[in-house]
């Protein structure tokens, strides 16, 4: 029985829901490798622990993208649910319940949750003007909208800054305004808007803030927008959007973020009905089980203001904490699709094993809100060095003796006890120090147990021994202690390691590392066969890693029309040459000279051409993304080149069969053209 079954805590746990919209990449995954580590930790240590999250599914983007897939949004979420389960069971985190903001529960939850609110006084009403779309009948948030910089004349700037000079306005200052999403010049309308009045309660968040619920960087920004004063927050968008109706108010939706923390609530729920659990034992206002909220620094106004003011507000408990982390960066970099360096979660996984990259994070995590860095060569370093190199080690070492000298039985008594009792001891500043989310110390303080084991059976070389000829149970018991030492470093290990840690289980033929379990010495115990449990990184295996991760991008920007080559938050030259290739490499490029016969616009782009072109007999169609560069008659006769040979690619407007080539910064894409004198179909070499 374990020791902390007295003091058994009820603990939920979620990470942020993550966007329907788009894949699991290697910055998500450090918040779902954080919030299931400490969660298997709890779990561990034999609390009564729950794990949930769930897609969020609703909003603008979804539906429009669901609209260029051409299938309803319904079945966008769906099959996205499905990617992202898959990416998150390859990484080992293990929700108790995944599940969705389109659901019942949330529906439910949502709407009990605002007529609370209104019925207290919270919500209010305002008519306001926001740009209108006429072609695709619908209100335009800023981001949707582009134009010319009011300030620099820059083109093609987002309705509320210029990337180019930094200036900040409103989209009804942008000259020329366009709609991003049919090309329309949008008008100006009003619309009634529903406000949740975050400024009734400044106080209480005030206090909230101050009780040891976020961290104290946390706290020193809630401060700054306490100062800059708290405003009302709009809650209501206009059909059509993709969520849930707002009860009182046909028409108008709930905004995706009034309903998306509400979908912890509902995934709980959700688990909760499955397993008959207790809801309002954790959610009452009273409740004495713990909350928590894992979640990236971008998102902390919606979950230390927002949200505790909600569930104050609709009469319910606030989160016990809101754990904030840093973003990831990739070689020092925020991670960037123009140089490759956005990796997915699926590519990862296709080339290197998981648990290399939860033993990495696990090693770089503090408690803090600081940015984590991905250096590609100090992660191979880090990983083959202490998980190879130090534990696994510990195993390999003695496992081989054990098994030819005692047929895989350990020995009877412990030849270092107090060796052994200083591992078990480490085991509660271990524990603290998963327990702050100082995870980076805790694998310090496992590493430095790791080198003494290893320095042990160095120092007792039972490889030397065991030539001896009469010493052999003095290798078994040196190789037991070691086996011992190992079996409580996995202890301490597996919340981050989970799938070495059970292979290292199999390997031992033991019950469970549970922390308590670590207590126990094996001794007179029967060990299985040893498999090496991890083996290490090879640096090529991380080049192919990246090599597909730019395959992946690149075919990404095909689909959704952007120019080729052409990444408009960060221009080429900055884009240091890619990685030398094979000339048989090069050869499978087939690359043709291309007339281009017609081009046309592309109804519902903003972006793309459709071009024809005349291969020297043959004809293809191919959708390309220089659309601000050339007008379509400027076009109409001249020759470029194209890569003949490219798989062709569904697009939302068509098939495209190839790709013409252009150069592109941010200024403006320039097309290849052969010198005259070359012809129609012939191949460029
Ligand atoms: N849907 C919202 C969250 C709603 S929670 C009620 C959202 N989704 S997200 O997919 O954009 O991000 C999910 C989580 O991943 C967020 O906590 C976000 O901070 C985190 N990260 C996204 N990119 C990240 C990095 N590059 N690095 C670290 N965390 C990152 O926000
Ligand atoms: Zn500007």
């Amino acid at each position: 029985m374990s020791n902390n079954a007295s003091l058994s805590r009820q603990i939920l746990v979620t990470s942020a829901l993550p966007y329907a919209n788009g894949s699991i990449h290697l910055g998500h995954l450090l918040e779902y490798i954080q919030t299931d580590i400490w969660v298997r930790f709890q779990k561990s240590r034999g609390h009564e622990c729950h794990y949930v999250c769930a897609d969020d599914a609703h909003g603008t983007a979804i539906m429009l993208r669901a609209e260029q897939e051409g299938i309803t949004p319904e079945q966008l979420i769906a099959k996205v649910s499905e990617e992202h389960q898959a990416d998150f069971a390859r990484f080992g985190v293990a929700f108790d319940n995944y599940h969705s903001t389109h659901s019942e529960e949330n529906r439910a939850h949502s709407e009990r949750i605002y007529t609370a609110l209104r019925d207290a006084g919270h919500i209010s009403t305002l008519d306001i003007e926001q740009m209108y779309d006429p072609v695709k009948g619908l209100f335009l948030a800023d981001r949707f909208i582009k134009g010319t910089c009011p300030k620099c004349g820059a083109e093609d700037q987002y309705g509320d800054n210029c990337e180019v000079c930094s200036a900040t306005y409103t989209p009804a200052e942008l000259i020329k305004p366009v709609s991003a999403i049919s090309g329309a010049t949008p008008e100006v309308r009003t619309s009634t808007h529903y406000f949740f009045k975050l400024p009734d309660f400044e106080a209480f968040l005030q206090r909230w803030t101050r009780s040891g619920r976020v961290q104290p960087q946390i706290a020193n920004k809630l401060q700054e927008w306490f100062e800059s004063g708290l405003n009302e927050w709009d809650i209501s968008r206009d059909a059509p959007y993709f969520g849930f109706e707002i009860p009182d108010a046909p028409g108008k939706y709930f905004y995706v973020w009034l309903d998306a923390p509400i979908g912890y609530l509902a995934s709980f729920q959700n688990l909760c009905d499955r397993e008959g659990l207790d809801f309002d034992s954790y959610w009452k206002a009273d409740s004495t089980a713990e909350v928590y909220h894992f979640i990236g620094k971008d998102i902390v106004y919606f979950h230390a203001l927002f949200w505790p003011a909600m569930l104050e507000g609709a009469g319910m408990r606030t989160p016990t904490g809101v754990n904030c982390h840093g973003f990831v960066t990739v070689n020092g970099a925020k991670m960037s699709k123009s140089r490759g360096t956005f990796i997915k979660a699926q590519t990862y996984a296709d080339y290197l094993n998981p648990e290399y990259l939860r033993y990495y994070f696990a090693a770089k995590l503090t408690s803090r809100v600081d940015d984590l860095d991905l250096n590609l060569e100090d992660f191979a370093a880090r990983v083959n060095s202490d998980l190879v190199g130090k534990v696994v080690n510990i195993a390999s070492r003695c496992a081989g003796f054990i098994k030819k000298l005692a047929d895989g039985k350990l020995s009877s008594t412990c030849a270092e006890p107090d060796l052994v009792a200083r591992f078990i001891y480490a085991g509660d500043e271990i524990a603290a120090d998963f327990e702050a989310r100082e995870f980076g110390r805790a694998m310090r303080r496992v590493m430095e147990l790791a080198d003494e084991a290893n320095a042990y059976i160095a120092d007792k070389a039972p490889w030397v021994l065991a030539k001896e000829g009469g010493r052999e149970q003095e290798v078994i018991d040196i190789c037991s202690v070691g086996i011992n030492l190992f079996r409580i470093l996995l202890v301490y290990l597996q919340p981050v390691v989970p799938a070495m840690a059970e292979q290292a289980r199999l390997f031992l033929q033991v019950e469970s590392l549970d922390w308590e379990s670590r207590q126990h010495v094996l001794k007179d115990h029967v060990i299985g066969k040893f498999k090496p449990l991890m083996t290490r990184i090879e640096s090529d295996r991380i080049d192919a890693m990246m090599a597909a991760s730019k395959e992946v991008l690149e075919a990404e920007k095909q689909l959704t029309g952007q120019a080729p080559s052409v990444d408009s938050a960060s221009p080429l030259a900055d884009d240091p040459i890619s990685e030398e290739i094979a000339f048989d490499d090069f050869v499978k490029v087939d690359l043709r000279i291309a007339r281009i016969e017609k081009a046309a616009y592309v109804e519902g782009s903003n972006k793309l051409l459709e071009l024809t072109l005349d291969l020297g007999g043959e004809t293809r169609t191919v959708f390309s993304g220089i659309r601000k560069a050339y007008a379509p008659e400027a076009l109409e006769g001249r020759l470029t080149v194209m890569v003949a040979n490219l798989a062709p690619r569904k697009m939302r407007f068509g098939v495209s069969e190839g790709m013409v080539l252009a150069a592109g910064n941010d200024d403006g894409i320039y097309l290849l053209s052969p010198d005259s004198g070359a012809n129609p179909g012939e191949r460029v070499t």
